[in-house]
């Protein structure tokens, strides 16, 4: 019986998002169901992120704004999981008094136990990393009441240090789960109606590569695509470097995946991507993409890039624009380099004005958005099949993703939903499309 309720707010990554949705299941077994008003919460739970500057500050301050909830007499919860919580461990508990829980991104499994403590009034942090070996038997396992599209996780964790990247400190060193483990619940989430399947991870195209006689990324991809049941397949997110030529070729054949990549390059520059250590060039970069293109020329691709990173210069980031003019990005998301405690580039010398960085941003915003809107315009008039998913953003509509991986909104009865329906595009905005059946 849930009778007691559980507000929770989640920041970052798919793999935050992930951790979330195992959260409100795990909590479900105790009694707790999800609610959008704070006050009335038996426990406040923030999962957090730190993957760019400010962010323990962010979570510091929400913390101060969520707390007035927890007024005198009053019994609430209040818990901080995710990379923050991990990075700062039991230093949360001793700046605020009022905290609970402390949950770092290896100890999800004590959940359960640590709420129990803290509705006892225990005060605690969890923060060790566990070793791969155990870590195996604690992946999670299917979660959550079925849906049609659902995560599953492959892999956890990142041993590729990249320069400016705090992943690897607060996720831990990289695993890749079982492969018969994820087949199964993959053949499980298609009994349960299931129809796309996300395969998540930190790096996911080095799955299986440390791990002996499992398949690489490459075949796990295509014996997912064996299982009936599941008809589209994406993934994320992609390291350019582990993007073998093996896994370029399954968006030749192997119709059920997905026709966007999203295939972060960072820079343009090959200098940048150097003291980034990110292990290839921009020709190598831009090789993957045009082998993609070849194979599915209708691929879409989006992309991660920092700019201002320690030492760039204009010329360095002209490179980015014009790697940029020769992929066409349908969507790019693009952040201010932010130095991250313990990482090699925070030992950089940065001497770029903050207002140059913002100049960059600016220019390489303004430059996405005028590709957003030329790609995405190519799509009018054109049919798209849609996996309807829900309700759309108006009433009378409904809403899904194409193959593209973009929302469309059209007008058609909520009875659509679990189906893959034709529609034909009459309109493009930036972030979604208008169709009509
Ligand atoms: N500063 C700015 N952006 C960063 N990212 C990761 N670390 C940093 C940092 N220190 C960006 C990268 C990554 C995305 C998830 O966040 O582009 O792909
Ligand atoms: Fe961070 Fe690089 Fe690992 Fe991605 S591959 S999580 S950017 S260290």
């Amino acid at each position: 019986m849930l009778n007691k309720l559980l507000y929770m707010e989640t920041f970052g990554c798919q793999m935050n998002v992930n951790d979330s949705e195992r959260i409100v299941t795990m909590l479900a077994d105790l009694g707790y169901g999800p609610t959008n008003d704070p006050a009335s919460a038996d426990m406040i739970l923030l999962n957090t992120c730190s993957v760019r500057g400010g962010a323990e500050e962010k979570v510091y301050r929400r913390l101060a704004n969520l707390r007035i909830y927890k007024r005198d007499g009053k019994k609430q919860i209040i818990a901080v999981g995710g990379c923050v919580a991990q990075q700062e461990g039991e230093e949360l508990l001793r700046k605020l008094p009022y905290l609970d829980l402390v949950i770092g991104t290896h100890n999800l499994h004590l959940l359960p136990d640590l709420v129990r403590g803290a509705e006892r009034g225990e005060r605690r942090s969890e923060t060790s990393f566990i070793d791969n070996d155990q870590r195996l038997d604690l992946f999670p396992s299917i979660t959550g009441e079925s849906r049609l599209s659902r995560f599953v996780t492959v892999m956890q964790g990142c041993d590729n240090f990249c320069s400016y990247c705090i992943v690897p400190f607060v996720r831990g060193r990289e695993i890749s789960r079982r492969s018969a483990d994820i087949l199964n619940e993959v053949r499980q989430l298609a009994d349960d109606g299931v129809r796309e399947v996300i395969l998540l991870g930190q790096n996911v195209n080095s799955y299986g590569l440390k791990a002996g006689n499992e398949p690489t990324f490459a075949e796990l991809v295509r014996q997912v695509a064996d299982i009936d049941g599941i008809d589209r397949i994406r993934f994320t997110t992609s390291h350019p470097k582990d993007m073998s030529d093996e896994l370029i070729a399954c968006f030749g054949d192997v119709p059920k995946l997905s026709g966007q990549i999203h295939l972060p390059a960072q820079s343009g520059s090959d200098a940048v991507l150097g003291l980034m250590g990110r292990g290839y060039t921009r020709d190598s970069y831009l090789d993957k993409i045009y082998k993609l293109k070849a194979l599915r020329p209708d691929i879409v691709v989006t992309g991660d890039i920092i700019v201002g990173f320690p030492g760039e210069t204009e010329q360095d980031f002209e490179q980015t624009l014009s790697l940029m003019e020769k992929v066409r990005y349908i969507d790019l998301f693009s952040f201010v380099y932010s130095p991250r405690p313990g990482t090699k580039a925070a030992e950089l010398r940065d001497d770029m004005p903050r207002a140059v960085k913002m100049a960059r941003l600016d220019r390489l915003m303004e430059l996405q958005r005028f590709h957003t809107r030329e790609i995405s315009t190519t799509y009018v008039g054109n049919v798209m099949t849609v996996l309807v998913e829900g309700e759309g953003k108006l009433p009378g509509q409904v809403s899904g993703k194409g193959d593209i991986g973009r929302i469309v909104n059209f007008t058609g009865d909520i009875s659509l939903v679990g189906s893959f329906v034709d529609v034909k595009i009459i309109k493009a905005y930036p972030n979604s499309f208008l169709g009509e059946i």
